[in-house]
């Protein structure tokens, strides 16, 4: 089955769809860091990311894949590990970018179907799974906080390293965010009426969050899903 995961930035989808699949023993799919990865080749071969043509071309040259390693996913292109230039706090601007452009998009697509139908279980996370990836998905989630918290959460990991950062400037920096993922001509971030909203602004921590997702699960499916980690997957987690 695939369960598909999309969301505002910052909203714990990440982290929530990486544990529910850990407990229901999916394979994880994190699309977001298939963009990260094509914006990292970029910028190691000079390819201006907002040329859009240039990047289309080089594109289609590229195999993009996700590898699971001990300490979480990671991007491989052209089997080049690019894991810590794709996931560096600076390549925000180049990211959005890549996800702009319609020919990433449709190679990104297929290859994200791929991945999700060889599997056969699956949890895809990103903005544009139910909508685009897998519309038929019978399962979806819609991941959203309130901005201002979205905001906090993100300034305690920014604050580390900008460390006059404030509370208003994250949130401005989120709505923006949020609003280029909206306004995307393709693959543009939506609820899709089939979704089901997960509202983390109270939750705890990514718990609270993965054991609301599998409660649905529970009633959609009738079958009782795992309702709380096993010590070797919080290990994992
Ligand atoms: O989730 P993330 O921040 O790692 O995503 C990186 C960028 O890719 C972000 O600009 C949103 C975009 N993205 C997208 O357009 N479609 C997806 N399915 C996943 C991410």
């Amino acid at each position: 089955m695939i369960i598909a995961i999309d969301g505002t930035v910052a909203s714990g989808k990440s982290t929530a769809a990486r544990r529910l699949a850990q407990r229901l023993d999916y394979l994880y799919i994190n699309t977001g860091l298939m963009y990260r990865g094509v914006a990292a080749y970029c910028r190691q071969h000079g390819i201006p990311t907002h040329d859009q043509r240039a990047v289309a071309m080089h594109v289609k040259f590229l195999a993009v894949d996700l590898r699971n390693e001990p300490d979480g996913q990671h991007v491989y292109v052209n089997d080049h590990d690019l894991t810590a230039t794709a996931t560096a706090p600076d390549i925000g601007a180049f990211v959005s970018d890549i996800a702009d452009n319609p020919t990433v998009r449709e190679v990104l697509v297929r290859a994200q179907q791929r991945l999700g139908r060889a599997a056969g279980n699956a949890v895809l996370e990103g903005r544009d799974i139910g909508s685009v990836v897998f519309p038929d998905a019978p399962v979806k989630f819609y991941v959203d906080a309130d901005v201002r918290e979205r905001a906090r959460r993100r300034l305690v990991d920014d604050i580390k390293k900008h460390p006059t950062l404030t509370l208003d400037e994250v949130e401005a920096a989120t709505r923006a965010r949020d609003e280029r993922d909206r306004a995307r001509p393709v693959g543009a971030l939506m609820r899709m009426p089939d979704a089901i909203l997960i509202d983390t602004t109270r939750n705890a921590g990514p718990d609270a969050t993965v054991d609301q997702m599998l409660a649905h699960l529970t009633s959609l499916t009738g079958q009782t899903c795992p309702t709380s980690p096993t010590k070797t997957q919080r290990d994992h987690a």
